[in-house]
């Protein structure tokens, strides 16, 4: 580990890690951030080519002491003339790139302007600037075809476009984090695999009071259109995220179920909608009718209120 270049090789193994974690992980965010693991083995991969160029050197240098003296000379006359070889490359792009002539040539290109003494050379322009002068032409005949002749979008109209497709994407994020889900935003779930989901949670919870079809027994009937606190997706998902009437034995589950886990099983409660249970407790409150198709897409329509219905 004395030279640059074994430096660079370690550096340049991590920096490889560091970009095939990051493009084979599937996440979308980057996997550095929420886990560790990658930071581990970005550690061993460090390690370990840290240990390989170790061994190489010491493997060299025992190799190099086994050279006979006259070997020995000859391998190092050969590793300074590549080295300065390597270099001679660099120098050699960069003089090319400034184009400016060696001092030896320059009384050739010497203009016959004397100003007191100062005189003026002939260069060419330096090669980097006039190629990168071509560039912006070339880029300025680009961008007139494309944003005055074809009609390109305007910043204006890029930034709309960029707008609509975050809106867009924010809707396609609220489809899949569930646990977003808010008295709002919920709505009936009629997949087999949620209702079965919402079952679970029913039996795992519900059933010392709701009995394990709905039925009702310290808690009310949940199979009959009755409902105490409204029925509909919207109530009941109030309900149960936020308990029932002070005292009535129905506390909020918020804190021990997660929102996605609340809208499971409130549609599954609601699946239980017109199933005859084995001991069916009689109707407790009023007859709910859906106003969903009426009312709940209306600016004003205000969910049930469970502290409202508390105090009457
Ligand atoms: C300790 C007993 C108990 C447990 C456990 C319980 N509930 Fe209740 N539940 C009640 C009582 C009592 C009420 C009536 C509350 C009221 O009158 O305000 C009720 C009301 C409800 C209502 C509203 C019914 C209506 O007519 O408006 C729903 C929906 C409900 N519970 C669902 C659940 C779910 C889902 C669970 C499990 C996560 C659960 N309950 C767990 C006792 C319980």
């Amino acid at each position: 580990m004395r030279t640059t270049a074994s430096y660079l090789r370690v550096l340049g193994f991590v920096t490889l890690t560091g970009i095939l974690i990051h493009f084979l992980s599937e996440t979308e965010d980057s996997v550095f951030l929420s886990s560790y693991w990658p930071w581990i083995f970005i550690g061993i991969v460090c390690l370990l080519s840290i240990a390989l160029e170790v061994c190489i050197e010491a493997l060299q240098a025992v190799l190099f002491k086994t050279l006979h003296a006259d070997a020995r000379q000859r391998y190092l006359d050969a590793e300074a003339l590549a080295k300065e070889q390597l270099f001679s490359k660099f120098k050699r792009i960069y003089k090319k790139l400034l184009g400016s002539r060696p001092i030896e040539e320059e009384s050739e290109i010497i203009l016959d302007h004397n100003y007191d003494g100062i005189r003026e050379l002939d260069n060419n322009l330096p090669p980097w600037w006039v190629y990168g002068f071509y560039a912006t032409m070339i880029f300025a005949a680009v961008y007139l075809i494309r944003f005055e002749i074809m009609d390109g979008p305007d910043q204006e109209e890029e930034y709309l476009q960029e707008l609509a497709q975050a809106k867009q994407d924010i809707e396609a994020y609220k489809k899949t984090a569930k646990d977003l889900i808010d008295i709002n935003t919920v709505t009936q779930l009629t997949e087999a695999s949620d209702l079965k989901a919402g079952s679970a949670i029913f039996q795992a919870n519900c059933i010392a009071c709701h009995k394990s079809d709905g039925g009702g027994g310290i808690g009310p009937n949940l199979t009959d259109n009755y409902w105490i606190l409204g029925g509909g997706i919207k109530n009941v998902f109030h309900t149960i995220s936020e308990g029932g009437r002070d005292g009535k034995g129905m506390i909020s589950w918020k804190q021990s179920l997660k929102p996605g886990e609340i809208q499971q099983v409130a549609s599954y409660v609601l699946s239980l909608q017109g199933t005859t249970p084995a001991e069916p407790k009689d109707a407790q409150g009023e007859i709910w009718e859906d106003p969903d198709d009426n009312q709940s897409n209306k600016p004003g329509f205000q969910p049930v209120d469970s502290t409202a219905i508390g105090s009457k």
